[in-house]
Order: structure tokens, then sequence, then C-alpha cells
């Protein structure tokens, strides 16, 4: 449907300043998650490497072994502030890569990248002919009136990339390929929701304001809260996500199971998104601000 893929055009063109041809450069999606998982049997042939950050959302490691083709993990760290080393990565494994991810604001870290690690990215993918994947599917959720960076927004980027984006279901650039694929997998997006879509799109800032106050009051009641017991944590600048570090003598496992048995909390251990992501579990703003500080009061009661 051209009238929602001229939605979409509009909302970049308003939200990043970048202009999106609504015929050639956008493709609508059932969901981001199945453009990403897809794409990979549009570039990747059985032996390919793909980069993919660890921790990181699954479907980048499960879409490519879909495709046959060999994920090289690119650890996050606190060291290297969780964003991918693009330093680190063997020469040889850059020359024979075919795809990388990057996914800002992060899940899990909720960390963003800026215009200057985009435009390195950029740089990389052109020395070493590589298509990149940005996942922006939290864009629009940012704290303090900091907005994160479209990857659009870098010049260069619709030569060597292409963007998911999640509310928009946006992507750019390479699209017939994808677009090829998917016309044999679905027969595209119901059409009441692209109509939907087309109204979300059009709406005024004041609406995602609004969800945005709501899950910047419940960062805000649970990072100090989270402070206070002693928990090491940073406030996310994005995200729903609050990347904790286990205390001392615990395990990514171990931990969670303790909030979970112990006072029936439901985190996400941080391995669960690749193994550099032990040392961590995930929490989520996901709930009111009251069952935030109820959990607080609950971890505080049964120690760790
Ligand atoms: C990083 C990331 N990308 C993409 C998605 C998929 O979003 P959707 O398919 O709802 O657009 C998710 C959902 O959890 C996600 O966490």
């Amino acid at each position: 449907m051209l009238s929602f893929r001229k939605a979409i055009a509009g909302w970049y063109k308003r939200r990043f300043n970048v202009t999106l041809d609504p015929t050639n450069e956008v493709l609508t999606l059932i969901g981001s998650k199945e453009g990403i998982g897809h794409i990979h049997l549009a570039f990747v042939d059985p032996g390919d490497i793909v980069l993919v950050p660890s921790p990181g959302y699954p479907v980048y490691p499960v879409g490519t072994g879909f495709s046959g083709g060999v994920s090289h993990i690119m650890p996050l760290t606190k060291a290297n502030g969780f964003l991918p080393d693009l330093n680190a990565i063997p020469k040889e494994v850059a020359k024979k890569a075919k795809l990388m991810w990057l996914n800002s604001p992060n899940n899990p870290t909720s960390v963003i990248m800026t215009k200057d690690y985009f435009k390195r990215a950029i740089e990389f993918a052109q020395d070493n002919q590589i298509i990149i994947c940005h996942d922006a599917a939290y864009s629009e959720i940012y704290y303090d009136g900091k907005r994160p960076a479209s990857f659009m927004e870098v010049e260069g980027a619709k030569d060597v990339g292409v963007e998911f984006h999640s509310l928009s279901k946006t992507y750019n650039m390479t699209g017939w390929a994808l677009g090829k694929v998917k016309s044999q997998l679905d027969s595209g997006v119901f059409e009441a929701v692209q109509e939907a879509g087309i109204t979300a799109l059009g709406l005024d800032e004041s609406v995602t304001d609004g969800i945005r106050t709501i899950y910047q009051e419940r960062r805000d009641t649970l990072i100090p809260g989270l402070k206070q017991l002693g928990l090491e944590v940073d406030a996310p600048p994005a995200a729903f996500y609050i990347w904790v570090t286990v205390p001392k003598g615990y395990t990514s496992a171990s931990f969670t199971a303790h909030l979970l048995e112990k006072a029936g909390i439901v985190t996400t251990p941080g391995n669960g998104f690749g193994a550099p992501g032990e040392g961590y579990i995930r929490m989520t703003v996901c709930t009111t601000k009251e069952r935030l500080a109820e959990a607080v009061e609950r971890i505080k009661k049964i120690g760790f």
C-alpha cells in the first residue's frame, strides 16, 4: 500500500530530516522481527560470515543460521561502552563478512550509538564491502529529551545499509532483494493495520511525549531504588531495558533464580542474549512505577 509507505517516509522526514523515496526505499513488514530474520535469505549464502553483537537480539544469529551463515560475535562489554569494537574484528573476518548487525538503542543494554559511531561503521562497511543492518526498533523510547539518531541521518548510510524500524517498520535501499524474498513468503501486511499505522505516524508528537514521560518516571523510580540497594547499574538513555551487574557470589542464572524464587520477580539472565552477557541481568520498565517500587522493596527484604 503506497499510502502507508508514504506515511512512513513522511515520518522519517519529520523525525530525522531523512528523505526516503516511498516507492523504492521503504518496505512495510509484518513486524521488524520477520524482516530482521528474512534479510539473511536475501544476502547470506551458506558459509558466509555475519557480524553479530552479543549480548544481543537473538533473531540476528538465528536468522544467520537459517541461511547457513556463520555468526562472528562482536562482544559488547563495559570496557568498550557496550559498543561493538570495530578494530577488534580480525581483517580476514571483515573481508569475508557479508552483513553486520547494529542495534541502537540497544536490547538488552539500552546503550545508544552516536552519529560519529555510525560514521565509523559506514567507513568500515565501505572498506570491507559489508551491508549494515541497523535495528532501530527502540528509537522513540528515549529519556531526558535526548533523541537517538537514525543510522540513515549519516552521509553514506543509504549506500551501505538498511534500517529496521519497529513502529513504522521501515527499511531502506537494498529493499528490493528483501522484497523479493518476502513476496514468496507472505502477501503483505493486513490493510487495516496499515491504515492504523498511517494514523499513528501522522499523530502529534505529544502522544509519544506522553508515552516517554511514563517510561521516564518508571526508570527514575527503579534506578535510584536499585542503587540504594547497592546494585551496580547505570540509568539507560533509551529503550525499556535496565542492564544490572549481578552482585558478588552470583551468576546471571543464579541471581535471576534468586529474584524469581525468593521475591517473585521475573528478570532475564544476561547470558540468554549471548555469552558476553554473563554477569548481568536485564530488567525492564514495562510495568507501573508502583510495581517497580514494590520490586525494590521485595529485593530489599530478601537481600543478596
Ligand atoms: C532489538 C529488537 N528489534 C526488533 C524487535 C521486533 O520488533 P517488532 O517485530 O515488534 O517490530 C524487538 C522486539 O523485541 C527487539 O527487541
